[in-house]
């Protein structure tokens, strides 16, 4: 028997999860707590940090600057297996666990978020949505090319479309509505601030079917993009990953049919709840990313910099910003590497995640504004880094959830 099922059985349904508890079990079957990586990990991480220095590198400075969506880096992505990681090999995917998906966020993440967070939404939440929850014949139609990242050799990756004008962090208060017509559902309403809006093929969205069941009226359905009635709307001139592609989607009378509809009626906002889990594992490794290559960025600019006399790292004030930076970093890598090994081991990641990503992304935030600091006057120009990092640090402590609904998410564990 699988610890999760051991955990499962011992653990009632719905209770919060209890550390003590879990590791007790984990203790009786000789499951012991190691750090190292394996030679797979350890290789994955180098074609990771190889592609970031060599693929996507290369012009990020230009494709910040005018917005241009990476196409050509997320192509080759997907060439390497990066586009479905954890997808199971007979439906396309790379059969790799999270903590490969990590340790690649991480290296992608320290040069290029725009591309990182298009690798992330169709990772996390959109290729293990469907392969977590989805029918058979909607693996097979939707999932084997999305894990790919290509069909007929072009593009094809998927957005998650929950976020509306009205419903953020109030994730419940859906307005899109999915009429049931019978054989089909009829679409209608407005999604916001989609990442890979307009360069997706395939819309996981989340719509009230009906609206006196509350959370338990939601819905989730598989859209094609090229579908009579869907639109893309206007995008979004962002502060920062400018390179990734946020838009409005519209819905006008979109037929839907009935299998595109993901599990059983009602089950849209669990769903997208369960999902979003995984997903703040990826938007806490691409923070974690955001801080460490700041990190390495002060570091080498410290080491050669000169001031009253001497290289910056001489001076105290800078040792201890780079301590504190490498220790913050430090943390942020082990809760997000447990966060992935909880969910490979099938545990609850529910809390663990939601810690992950408020720590990375506050650290991302902070490490990244203090690397501008070291840097000085350097540092507000665009051929240092630093600034875009910082720029790009703040979207991971408001999407997947704000850093107040992943405080929501864990004081509710602890209070229970
Ligand atoms: N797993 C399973 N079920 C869950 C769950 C989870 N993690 N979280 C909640 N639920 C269930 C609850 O048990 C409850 O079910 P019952 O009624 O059967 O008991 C139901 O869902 C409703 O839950 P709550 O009462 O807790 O809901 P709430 O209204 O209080 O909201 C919230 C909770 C945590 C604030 C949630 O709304 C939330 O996470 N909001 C943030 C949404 C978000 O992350 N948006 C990101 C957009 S996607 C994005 O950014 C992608 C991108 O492009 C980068």
């Amino acid at each position: 028997m699988k610890v999760g099922q051991i955990i499962q059985k011992n653990i009632k349904a719905n209770q919060i999860i209890d550390y003590d508890a879990q590791f007790v079990l984990l203790a009786k079957k000789n499951i012991t707590m190691q750090f190292q990586l394996s030679e797979e990990h350890l290789m994955i991480r180098q074609a990771a940090r190889d592609f970031a220095q060599n693929e996507c590198l290369p012009g990020v400075i230009e494709r910040d600057e005018t917005q241009t969506f990476p196409r050509e880096q997320i192509k080759k992505l997907a060439d390497l297996g990066f586009m479905g990681m954890m997808v199971k090999p007979e439906y396309g995917g790379s059969g790799l666990d999270t903590i490969s998906y990590v340790l690649a966020m991480e290296e992608i993440s320290k040069i290029d978020a725009s591309v990182s967070v298009c690798m992330s939404v169709n990772n996390s939440l959109v290729c293990y949505g469907i392969q977590e929850y989805g029918s058979e014949e909607q693996k097979h139609k939707y999932l084997t090319p999305l894990a790919q990242g290509k069909k007929d050799n072009e593009l094809y990756i998927g957005a998650f479309l929950l976020s509306e004008p009205e419903a953020g962090s109030d994730a419940t208060s859906q307005r899109t509505t999915a009429e049931d017509k019978g054989d089909y559902y009829l679409l209608n309403g407005t999604k916001n601030w989609i990442t890979n809006g307009n360069s997706a093929s395939v819309y996981l969205v989340i719509a009230q079917t009906d609206a006196t069941k509350g959370s338990h009226g939601i819905n989730a359905f598989i859209v094609e993009k090229n579908w009579p009635g869907v639109a893309v709307g206007v995008k979004e001139n962002k502060l920062g990953i400018r390179g990734s592609d946020t838009h409005t989607i519209l819905f006008n009378d979109v037929k839907v049919p009935k299998e595109n509809r993901i599990g059983k009626d009602g089950f849209g906002f669990k769903f997208a709840m369960k999902t979003l889990a995984g997903g703040r594992i990826g938007i806490a490794s691409q923070a974690l990313g955001i801080a460490s290559g700041a990190y390495e960025l002060a570091l080498a600019y410290s080491k050669q910099r000169k001031a009253f006399g001497t290289e910056i790292m001489n001076h105290q004030i800078i040792q201890f910003k780079l301590a504190d930076m490498a220790t913050r970093i430090e943390a942020s890598r082990l809760l997000c590497l447990k966060s992935a090994w909880e969910k490979d081991q099938h545990l609850d990641y529910g809390t663990s995640s939601s810690m992950a990503k408020v720590f990375s992304s506050e650290t991302a935030m902070w490490t990244a504004t203090e690397a501008v600091q070291i840097h000085g006057g350097y540092g507000f120009v665009k051929e240092y880094h630093v600034e875009r990092l910082m720029r790009d640090a703040k979207i991971t402590q408001i999407y997947e959830g704000t850093s107040e609904v992943q405080r929501i998410v864990i004081s509710r564990s602890i209070l229970k």
